[in-house]
């Protein structure tokens, strides 16, 4: 009978919160640690709704492991220095062939005669390394052997620092969605991984996130950041989680220790296999090697694929796998005998400046530029590089004729990042002035207050349309193959097009009036030019370059508005309703929908054909029958912000605090309020979580 009735029973809350907990830990190591998700995005929100509803209502069952809780409290004090458990050594380093023969030469001869040697080779992650500290739940000591019912808990993050102390940064690694909070006992099992235990591994910051938030750092007037790994370790030690959960960092493990940093395992390559099978992300890119020759061709192969990866790598390492055997070798001073990077050539180069001239971008902005004598770094030659914008070039000190330290980071374009100077590369003498009007069109130019650029502001500058044109017919944007920087040189040149919509007028007569344009060219850019009439608006708008508006906003105003008519008069505070959507992006919106020939853009775009067709996204409500309390001031939005976008949602806000309140949305000195919310144990939630629920990123 009593079995009967508990197959007849319906989970308990405390049951369904944990199956949901395991499907999302489930679908998240699919997605974040495999790239292999297997379902959709909104199957997945579904889920995690649920939990986060369930959580609500019995915030009791709320335990840190749980996927909710990646983003949590801002840390109070700074990092703490915590030390490690031993110390996070650095490697010695080989550029060729010959130096790296001598280190495998060295290592045989201390191994000994007749002493099989057996590597590991993995790629050098450029990031920065992190260990990571996990401990049996409830501190429940417990070997492999019966650790049956024990997970572990992600308890401490803490980075290299000086090598035997490291910084405490376990509230920003926590929001790195590879890094497991917890690894269930049936993982720990198979892993043979004992419940506590230690990870060492690399942070990394992949490419595309690093190109978006530095997109998003010049949208905002901000010098870029140089390079994905400084971003990443400057990232990793900001006092703010969301930001860190929104730049979304990687974790790639490379070692297994035990609490008190011994090795876990007779061989490396044993370890990293463990350490994926406990749903660590390890980088695939890894082999066990026995011959020199299959070293070498293992740090060909990682060069040649180093462009395609999505995150920057800088060398091999070369480690030996028996940890055996690594006792045995020792280290020397800093670094460990039985390892060694290989260092890829240098994507750095030092070079002299010939001239500075400066570039007017589609939205008028103003880029100074150091032209180069050519210098070829990691295998391409370099012959100019960005100088961001006035104040760069200020700070460096940098004049006309200086010798400079010139890097390929993970942007596409090279950048001078700093001045050197000695016998052979004296300083030079020609100051830079920069323009005071455009170097184009000779319009004046202006300088916003709290920006760092300059911009001309002639509407109808001619390096702003061909910039525009160029921008418009992009890929991603409107993709009109073959409408490349030639093509639209010789247009402007004979003065075939003064606007975009004047593409649509082209035809086969005047193009084959064009230099090296055959008719076969001429038909398919008609035809491509002809295909993108049907654009959605979303991708039109982005095209108009409009500034701020980049891929991801335009989405976001073709979702909400529908069509372009709703947003051409929407007003800035309707315009404000689009998550991410801030004041000066409505004000950059408006202003150029206000301009009248932007609008006599429009209109003879629409004119040719084209349909800005847009699906206007269901009116969320998401947040229907919900009841908010505001307290304390939010990171981003104002409390009148914040109402609007609960009630947009449906939800509701009220004053104070009762059994009845769904959530407190808790900033910066939150008061009574909060003591309160604590008291009835209504859930307090940050700015973030509540954007999140709002359906946001
Ligand atoms: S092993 C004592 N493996 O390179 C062993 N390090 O110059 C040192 N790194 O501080 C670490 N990828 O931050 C190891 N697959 C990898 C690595 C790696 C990147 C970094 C790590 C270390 C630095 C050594």
């Amino acid at each position: 009978m009593l079995s009967i009735i508990s197959l007849m029973a319906k989970s308990t809350p405390a049951e369904r919160i944990e199956a949901l907990r395991d499907k999302i830990r489930h679908h998240e190591h699919l997605y974040y640690v495999m790239d292999a998700p297997e379902i959709s995005d909104a199957d997945y929100d579904v889920i995690v709704r649920e939990l986060q509803a369930l959580e609500k209502e019995h915030p009791e069952l709320i335990t840190p492991d749980s996927p909710t809780q990646r983003v949590g409290g801002k840390p109070k004090e700074g990092f703490p220095k915590v030390a490690h458990s031993r110390p996070m050594l650095s490697l010695d380093n080989v550029t060729s062939e010959e130096e790296l023969r001598d280190w495998d030469r060295r290592v045989r001869e201390r191994a000994g005669e007749n002493v099989e040697i057996s590597y590991v080779c993995e790629y050098k992650l450029d990031g920065l390394s992190m260990a990571l500290h996990y401990q049996a739940k409830d501190g429940q000591e417990a070997k492999a052997a019966d650790a049956k019912n024990v997970s572990a808990d992600l308890v401490r993050a803490l980075t290299r620092g000086n090598g035997t102390i490291g910084e405490d940064v376990t509230t920003n690694v926590r929001t790195i969605r590879s890094v497991p909070l917890s690894v269930s006992a049936e993982k720990l099992v198979k892993a043979k991984l004992p419940s506590t235990f230690e990870v060492r591994g690399e942070v990394v910051m992949p490419l595309k996130a690093f190109l978006k938030a530095n997109e998003e750092r010049e949208a905002q007037g901000l010098t870029p950041a140089a390079n994905p790994r400084n971003y990443a370790a400057g990232t990793i030690r900001t006092l703010e989680p969301n930001i860190v959960a929104q730049r979304r960092l990687d974790f790639y493990a490379y070692f297994a220790l035990t609490a008190t940093g011994e090795n876990l395992f007779t061989e490396q390559s044993d370890a990293l296999d463990a350490l994926t099978a406990a749903g660590f992300r390890v980088n695939p890119h890894r082999e066990a090697i026995h011959t020199f020759d299959k070293i070498m061709d293992f740090v060909n192969r990682a060069e040649k694929h180093r462009a395609d990866l999505g995150y920057e790598i800088d060398g091999v390492v070369i480690k030996v796998s028996s940890t055996e055997l690594q006792a045995r070798l020792g280290y020397t001073g800093r670094a460990p005998r039985w390892a060694v990077a290989y260092k890829f050539t240098a994507r750095a180069g030092i070079t002299q400046v010939e001239d500075i001239k400066v570039q007017v971008g589609r939205t008028g902005k103003l880029t100074p530029v150091a032209w180069l004598k050519p210098v070829v770094i990691g295998g391409t030659t370099v012959s100019r590089a960005t100088l961001h914008n006035a104040d760069f070039i200020g700070q460096l000190g940098l004049k006309i004729d200086d010798w400079v330290k010139v890097e390929r980071g993970g942007d596409v374009i090279p950048k001078v990042v700093e001045v050197v100077e000695d016998e052979a590369q004296p300083r030079g003498h020609t100051k830079f002035h920069f323009p005071t009007h455009c170097p184009e069109c000779n319009s004046e130019i202006v300088r916003a207050e709290g920006e760092a650029d300059y911009r001309c502001v002639n509407v109808d500058c001619p390096a702003r349309l061909r910039e525009s044109l160029l921008h418009y017919a992009s890929r991603g944007v409107m993709n009109i193959e073959g409408l490349g920087e030639a093509m639209v040189t010789q247009l402007l040149d004979r003065k075939m097009v003064s606007s975009i919509a004047d593409l649509y007028k082209l035809d086969e007569a005047g193009l084959l009036s064009l230099e090296r344009v055959g008719e076969k060219s001429a038909r398919t850019l008609l035809k491509e030019i002809e295909q993108s009439k049907k654009a959605p608006l979303n991708r039109v708008l982005y095209g108009l370059g409009i500034r701020f508006i980049g891929e991801r906003t335009a989405q976001l105003l073709a979702e909400e508005f529908g069509s372009m008519d709703a947003l051409m008069v929407a007003s800035q505070e309707e315009l404000e309703r689009v998550n991410e959507v801030g004041p000066r992006v409505s004000q950059a919106i408006r202003e150029f929908f206000d301009e009248e020939k932007n609008r006599i853009l429009v209109e003879r775009l629409r004119a040719t054909g084209l349909t800005f067709t847009a699906e206007k996204r269901k009116k969320s409500s998401e947040l229907e029958g919900l009841t908010f309390v505001l307290t304390g001031t939010l990171p981003n939005l104002s409390r009148e912000d914040a109402k609007a976008k609960i009630e947009t949602a449906g939800g509701r806000v009220s004053g104070s605090v009762s059994k009845k309140t769904s959530y407190v949305v808790a900033g910066e000195e939150a008061g009574s309020k909060l003591e309160k919310a604590q008291e009835l144990k209504v859930p307090v939630i940050d700015e973030a979580r509540l954007l999140e629920l709002l359906g946001g990123s």
